[in-house]
């Protein structure tokens, strides 16, 4: 990924020379370079992804049938044909959305930046497409640009603001469309490829993601999807990286906008490929990594609205899981899938809520840390920043002693929640025993503050 990155700048370069046709004034901003780039995400370690689409209507139900999985994929698990799916574009009308309390949410709950699906596989947008009919508004009631809302908003509010992207298109008969005009069970062929798929990527694909890139002021990730299909190629997918950074050069692109990524482990696998991180999706790496990457996960087993799915993770759990991935150098992107009327689901209020109260008093621990130079202990996790390591425990022990690392050359050690009493301290042979209140401060995950010497 790395020497790709430096061949694209310098390709890049060349262009701007030659080619000073687009309508953003890219001239006048300044390139940052690759860690310049990936600072504010590698410091916001917290963020909201959003599913939400016509699909938000099915609730992934057709009569007595419930769509397995993420029900997102409702018209082809559920076995819509293109002409049935479409009325569901054609209802929609998300009365009960509001950008800035979405948009609040997710900043109450800790997250630094939210990424909502502009185009997902059923082709559904939800911007104003000049290239696309098939769009919120020109096929919705709702006729109003949820993604201008949310960029907006989301400026306003001060979080950072990504659009996800599907390659996949089961509408566009030049992409998976005219395959399998009836989208049926059997037809579902992905390595099928369309003959005419080169002219979907350039007469409507890439004007697509440049309106996004050029409508909405900065976009600060773009986070591409459907990488997998066989029409799709790593030719493509490095053409498009480059025809982004020319758009927007310091914006962030997941590693999806090629074809390196290892299934679901998400990080690439040998080769030049272009992106900027990896993408686990419904897992966390079982070591750190030192490369950049996010995990993204669903709160319940769905990424599109689904009410029949209720095994919700508990909020002690996600809270472990952020800091687990912050623990190994990562990213963590939960996803809300909201439903066909603009609501949160109310499982996921409650879990955003208890993770904002937990940020809001551990924060310190999470932004802007970095990953544990130390081996994973037992009772919990490791994080560090600026000469401070804080211990996250999730198994409070029931004698009041925790044994810290032997390599923590401990100046003092003291709650995160209660700074004032310095925690006493004795030195065993394999460590540090800490010798703590017997309650833990934080049902979830306690943090104790360990000052280096
Ligand atoms: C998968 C699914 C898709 C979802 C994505 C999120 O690739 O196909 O529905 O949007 O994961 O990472």
């Amino acid at each position: 990924m790395k020497t790709f990155k430096k061949s694209i700048v310098a390709i890049i370069a060349l262009m701007a020379t030659i080619n000073t046709g687009y309508s953003q004034n890219t001239s006048d901003i300044k390139k940052l370079s690759d860690d310049e780039r990936m600072e504010w995400w590698r410091d916001a370690k917290f963020g909201m992804f959003l599913h939400w689409g016509a699909y938000s209507i099915i609730g992934g139900e057709r009569g007595d049938q419930i769509a397995g999985g993420g029900a997102e994929w409702a018209m082809d698990k559920l076995d819509y044909t293109i002409e049935e799916y479409e009325k569901f574009p054609r209802m929609f009308d998300p009365q009960l959305f509001n950008a800035d309390d979405w948009v609040k949410m997710a900043k109450d709950a800790g997250m630094k930046y939210i990424v909502i699906t502009t185009k997902h596989h059923d082709g559904f947008s939800l911007w104003d497409s000049k290239v696309s009919d098939y769009d919120i508004m020109d096929t919705a009631p709702f006729k109003r640009d949820i993604i201008k809302e949310l960029a907006e908003a989301s400026r306003k509010q001060g979080i950072k603001f990504g659009v996800y992207h599907s390659i996949v298109d089961w509408h566009h008969p030049q992409a998976q469309g005219n395959l399998f005009p009836n989208y049926n069970a059997g037809q579902k062929d992905q390595t099928v490829i369309n003959p005419e798929f080169p002219e979907y990527y350039k007469n409507y694909l890439k004007p697509q993601v440049k309106e996004l890139l050029t409508n909405y002021g900065d976009i600060d990730v773009v986070w591409f999807d459907g990488d997998w299909i066989a029409d799709y190629t790593t030719e493509m997918g490095k053409e498009m990286y480059s025809f982004i950074r020319e758009l927007q050069p310091n914006t962030i692109i997941n590693n999806r906008v090629d074809k390196g990524r290892k299934g679901m482990e998400g990080m690439d696998m040998e080769g030049n490929f272009a992106g900027d991180f990896g993408t686990p999706e419904q897992e966390i790496p079982a070591t750190g990594i030192d490369e950049d990457w996010e995990s993204c996960m669903t709160m319940n087993g769905t990424w599109g609205y689904k009410p029949d799915d209720t095994k919700w993770k508990t909020s002690e759990d996600l809270i472990q899981k952020l800091v687990d991935i912050v623990s190994k150098g990562g990213n963590f992107l939960l996803n809300i899938g909201p439903d066909g009327y603009g609501r949160f689901p109310a499982q996921s209020i409650r879990r955003l809520k208890a993770m904002g109260e937990w940020t809001d008093a551990n924060g310190e621990a999470i932004y802007g840390a970095t990953a544990s130079p130390y081996d994973m202990p037992e009772w919990g996790r490791y994080t560090k920043k600026d000469g401070i390591v804080y211990a996250h425990v999730f198994d409070w022990p029931e004698d009041g002693q925790l044994v810290i690392h032997k390599n923590i050359k401990l100046k003092k050690a003291t709650l995160l929640v209660a700074s004032e009493t310095e925690i006493s301290t004795n030195k065993i042979a394999n460590g540090t025993v800490l010798k703590l209140p017997k309650e833990a401060p934080d049902q979830s995950v306690s943090v104790i503050r360990l000052e280096l010497r």
